[in-house]
């Protein structure tokens, strides 16, 4: 079985989210999904609409996702790949070269970001709406 994995946070779930998750299940046979916590957005100056209770159970109802398991830090990436045994890491193109160094423990892979959408253009194109 090939498992792949891959990171985000999720908020205000969107078109481009579904098809990036579409796109890494495609790829293998199981998909891991790892969820900023809120903790970690704080530290990454990152603020959410929703929490991550909600954000987790959101992306664990799409179908292409069998585990969504927490992402606390930035250094965790190794140990997730290694205990949960990842033949594919997945990024958006957004971080390409980034995660290269894990080349050393699975694939690679950088897919393309669905153009023009994103959470942060969602809260800006609603908040000029009113
Ligand atoms: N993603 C994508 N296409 C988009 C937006 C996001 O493929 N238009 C992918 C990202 O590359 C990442 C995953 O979806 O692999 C989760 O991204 P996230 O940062 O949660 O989404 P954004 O909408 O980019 O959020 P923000 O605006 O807060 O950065």
């Amino acid at each position: 079985m090939k498992k792949v994995i891959t990171y985000g946070t999720f908020d205000l779930f969107h078109y481009g989210h579904l098809r990036i998750l579409e796109r890494a299940r495609a790829l293998g046979d199981y998909l891991v999904v790892a969820v900023s916590t809120d903790e970690f957005n704080a530290i990454k100056g990152k603020k959410c609409v929703y929490p991550y209770q909600h954000r987790a159970r959101i992306v664990e109802a799409i179908k292409y996702v069998d585990e969504v398991i927490p992402e606390h830090d930035w250094e965790q990436k190794g140990q997730d790949i290694v205990s949960h045994k990842i033949d594919i890491l997945v990024m958006g193109n957004d971080w390409k070269g980034k995660f290269d160094e894990f080349k050393k423990l699975c694939e690679v892979i950088y897919l393309e970001r669905t153009p023009d959408i994103s959470s942060t253009e969602i809260k800006t194109n609603v908040k000029n709406q009113h």
